[in-house]
């Protein structure tokens, strides 16, 4: 039986990889693909999903979300990595001829139907997720787990010192997330770049015959240019494919069940993520966390997904 998941994201070209390795694979039911605001706006977003899946063209069609801004004063978006356009500056033209329904409520109409057996994948902010629980009270206990990539456990961010982006771009939704009673699975920042993808990547994605490999040869390249240009690094991190892996291949990793908050205030910390880790102390865990990667095994791991 094929997992049923709902992947929530905000793509972005690591989204997008996870996109690819997911919406062929048997493994998953992809039941929808939900737009979030977070490394471009909400148009842009919603926009994206429907390039991706577009562009990826799958077997089975899932349903589509569409974001709506979250309203949070000092959201940034993240297109210095991921382009202008958030999918490599390519050019891809896409019509919108579907009926936009918010993303929160298809969210919320697939767990209802389907009670306790839908995942959540959690590519981006957790605006969506929020407004989720807060539109439905019985919503939360329906779902089956909810999966995110976000945070960092050592403290060190990406968009600011501490905070991770994700979870920077929205940090009163990602603290309700948290605090929600359902299982969840974190795979932060320090987990998710350990997995880092030389040039030779380019030679291991499928070839430009197949959708997959035409859609990734065109976007994957922008990603290194910026990770070189921005970032110094001749390597790039895919972040959220690797969050995907936790589903696909749970082995791989290491969990450990913590108590996890958001700083929601600090001047400097708003969006960080805080873990207990003072000995002795026995506050409720809420969430678990991945501390350990096997690295290469997740390299090896997303080629093979991204080439079934
Ligand atoms: C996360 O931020 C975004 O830019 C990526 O898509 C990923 O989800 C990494 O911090
Ligand atoms: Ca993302």
């Amino acid at each position: 039986m094929p997992r049923r998941i709902i992947i929530d994201c905000d793509p972005g070209i690591d989204d997008s990889v996870a996109l690819s390795m997911a919406l062929y694979n048997k493994a998953f039911d992809v039941v929808a693909v939900t737009a979030v605001e977070g490394n471009v706006p909400a148009e842009m977003a919603t926009i994206n999903v429907q390039t991706v899946i577009e562009q990826l063209d799958p077997p089975r069609l899932p349903r589509i979300g569409a974001a709506t801004s979250n309203d949070n004063s000092d959201y940034r978006d993240a297109c210095f990595i991921h382009g202008g356009d958030g999918l490599g500056e390519v050019g891809f033209v896409t019509v919108d001829h579907h009926q936009r329904h918010a993303s929160e409520k298809i969210i919320c109409d697939e767990v209802r139907a389907a009670p306790g057996e839908i995942d959540i994948v959690c590519l981006g902010p957790l605006t969506n997720v929020a407004r989720a629980i807060q539109r439905d009270p019985h919503f939360i206990e329906n779902v089956g787990q909810i999966v995110m990539m976000g945070g960092s456990f050592n403290g060190i961010g990406n968009i600011t010192q501490t905070a991770e982006f994700n979870i920077h771009c929205d940090p009163e939704s990602a603290r309700e997330v948290f605090h929600a009673p359902v299982k969840k699975t974190l795979i932060p920042l320090d987990i998710t770049s350990q997995v880092q993808f030389s040039l030779s990547l380019m030679g291991l994605l499928p070839p430009e015959s197949n959708a997959i490999g035409r859609f990734l040869h065109q976007v994957v390249p922008y990603l290194f240019r910026s990770y070189h240009q921005q970032l110094g690094l001749e390597t790039i991190q895919i972040h959220d494919a690797i969050a995907l892996l936790q589903l696909l291949e749970p082995d791989l990793f290491e969990l450990e069940s913590m108590t996890a908050d958001v700083e929601i205030k600090g001047e400097l910390t708003r969006g960080m993520t805080i873990f207990e880790k003072r000995c002795g102390r026995n506050a409720p865990h809420n969430l678990e966390v991945a501390r350990v990667v096997d690295v290469s095994a997740a390299r090896q791991a997303v080629f093979r997904y991204l080439n079934i």
